[in-house]
């Protein structure tokens, strides 16, 4: 997401923080800007909109001096791309600065009490909430800046990694953290605080790693660690042994990777925020303000590409089950062309990561001039769907960089779930089940962790079946999708033949193909289509047909009817392919790279499609 980088020390810092944030460009954004105190004692902060040679250019020829500042790369998630809404933020004096990584999700109630004492506000960002706070505590009760910072910490509802400074303590830089990643780097005489290793690997290679509610006081004179109840904490120095390459994927050998052990985190923070569970109901801030219109929705028309298109069909499934409303899921490049029929009460969902995919972004447009009511589910903050439908929801999971898309997957279908909730408590869904379907929703990233757990498991089974070059991927009900995005991850990111099909329409043609030399993969969950999966299995099996089963842990039947099984932890029918893809995902994964290929980069293929 976001890219955060802090020095206090004695060299002059501008130029290491433009170099710091430079090897934070990989990870996508949209804004930049820093603060540095200057030898006068008044800070200096330039941003800008787009690249960070936009803002490189801004500075061209100005001289800042300074030894302490914070530098920050944006990636939008609560207001505009704009300067404004650049970090760094500041508090009323101008005195505290602060950049930030992360939601917070009690701003609107900050905001609107700390109006009140007169704070005046300059952004639309929730993060400008919280050099105010700390401002007012710092005054109100007479207290140093690390006081104040705690103090205001505690009041926070959500998630941060901080770097703070102030005018007033000069050579002094905060960091704090609480579910946004955040180290320190420590040097001899100078700190650096960055929300990546990549950042700070050039000047050191021992770090420390701050734990959730813990802050750093840094100067030149030493560190100090706390919790928000001011406890010191002592920290273990640790030793980075990572080159650039390595500390930009965290440590993982490709993007790929990181990006699919990272699933847990975000869904939650897709879900932060949107979930209440006791209530059974989603609240999804996007669409408030046509919260009216969406009870008076009669139809909808799903409109995605590749893998979001695939998201959007276990959506179809979900709200026509749950929420009772005929839902159409249709690809963009189809749409566009098909002269779809609308009728009163039409509404269109599209969905995409990048949020300029040319053809579903043609659909909304076709949607819009026949009167459509237009939503979205976007990752991509202020990107052309996300401007040009009328409402949507953000999936906040930071910028996907392997062009096979697995974390966007799994948010979407988590967001649709949502959706789900939201539109079917508008209608006829009861209290309990709403209950039980966020109560599942909720465990989610714990189950990910779980099957993450498996994957030396499942990269036996790669190897095992990498003799193989072709592959029926089988699914029914919500995991026809999962095997349809399965089979197109391993074309993708391997080459090798796969063909996602309904189980059901095996016997209609496909079956033909099987023999010994012809595998299936096959999704087959202890769920409403469990019994007619192992029917399909046995005839898989009855025709010499290996076959690799995403079973539900404990189902000892199907170990005795298929060659192979990864299981996967139960859960709500609904959500079962956001667990079953994740297998097909580390499947995929390594059967490419044993390939040798470049995962993250495949051939002939584009992380963004903005030509039809
Ligand atoms: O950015 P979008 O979600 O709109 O992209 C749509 C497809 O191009 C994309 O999902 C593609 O199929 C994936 N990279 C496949 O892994």
């Amino acid at each position: 997401m976001c890219g955060i980088v802090g020095y206090a020390g004695k060299k002059q810092v501008l130029p290491i923080l433009m170099d710091g944030i430079r090897n934070l460009e990989y990870r996508g954004y949209d804004s930049a800007g820093f603060a540095i105190i200057e030898p006068n004692g008044k800070i200096k902060s330039v941003k800008s909109v787009g690249k960070i040679s936009a803002l490189e250019e801004k500075i061209n020829g100005t001289e800042v001096n300074g030894t302490t500042g914070i530098i920050h790369s944006r990636w939008a998630t609560h207001g505009g791309v704009t300067e404004a809404n650049a970090h760094p933020h500041h508090d009323c004096s101008g005195s505290i600065w602060l950049v930030h990584n992360g939601i917070i999700e009690n701003y609107k109630e900050l905001k609107s009490h700390l109006v009140k004492k007169g704070h005046k506000f300059t952004s639309e960002t929730d993060t400008e909430v919280v050099a105010h706070l700390i401002e007012e505590i710092k005054k109100s009760q007479k207290l140093t800046l690390p006081e104040a910072v705690a103090l205001a910490l505690r009041q926070i509802k959500g998630t941060y990694g901080l770097a703070i400074i102030d005018s007033h303590n000069p050579g002094q830089l905060i960091a704090a953290r609480n579910f946004s990643p955040l180290l320190v780097g420590i040097g001899d005489g100078e700190y650096l605080v960055a929300s990546d290793a990549s950042a700070v690997i050039k000047h050191t290679r021992r770090v420390i790693y701050l734990n959730d509610g813990e802050y750093a006081v840094l100067s030149p004179d030493g560190f100090e660690v706390y919790t928000l109840s001011s406890r010191p904490v002592k920290k273990d120095i640790k030793q980075l042994d990572w080159d650039m390459e390595v500390a930009k994927k965290d440590g993982f050998a490709h993007f790929m990777l990181k990006e699919i052990n990272s699933q847990p985190e975000a869904i939650e923070n897709s879900i932060r925020g949107r979930l209440i569970a006791d209530e059974g109901m989603a609240k999804l801030g996007g669409l408030e303000s046509i919260k009216e219109k969406l009870r008076d929705v009669k139809r909808l028309h799903i409109v995605g590409c590749g893998t979001a298109y695939l998201a959007g069909k276990v959506g179809e499934y979900m709200l026509e089950e749950y929420a009772q409303i005929p839902v159409k899921t249709e690809v963009g490049s189809e749409f566009r062309y098909k002269k779809p029929v609308f009728e009163k009460g039409d509404a269109l969902l599209a969905i995409s990561q990048s949020g300029e995919t040319a053809d579903t972004l043609a659909a909304i447009r076709e949607a819009k001039e026949k009167g459509v009511l237009t939503l979205g589910i976007v990752n991509a903050v202020g990107s052309s769907i996300a401007r040009d439908t009328d409402a949507g929801v953000y999936q906040h999971i930071g910028p996907e960089i392997g062009v096979a898309s697995t974390k966007a997957f799994t948010s979407q279908v988590t967001i649709l779930s949502l959706l789900t909730l939201f539109l079917g408590r508008q209608r006829a869904m009861s209290l309990v089940m709403g209950q039980r379907i966020a109560g599942e929703i909720k465990k989610l990233p714990a189950l990910i962790k779980e099957i993450l757990k498996t994957d030396s498991q499942i990269k036996k089974m790669s190897q095992k079946y990498s003799k193989y070059g072709n592959f029926l991927y089988l699914g029914r009900k919500y995991n026809l999708p999962a095997a349809f995005e399965g089979a197109l991850k391993i074309k993708e990111i391997s080459y090798v033949h796969a063909e996602g099909l309904g189980a059901g329409e095996m016997k209609h043609g496909p079956l033909a193909m099987i023999d010994n030399n012809f595998p299936s993969v096959v999704i087959v969950p202890k769920d409403s289509v469990y019994e007619k999966n192992i029917s399909n299995i046995q005839e898989l099996k009855a025709r010499g047909g290996p076959v690799l089963a995403i079973a539900t842990k404990g189902d000892k039947e199907i170990s005795k009817l298929a060659d192979d099984v990864i299981y996967i932890p139960k859960t709500l029918e609904m959500l079962t392919p956001v667990l079953a893809v994740v297998p097909l995902q580390i499947f995929a994964y390594h059967f490419g790279t044993m390939k040798g290929y470049d995962v993250d980069k495949p051939r002939n293929l584009a992380k963004s499609v903005t030509v039809e």
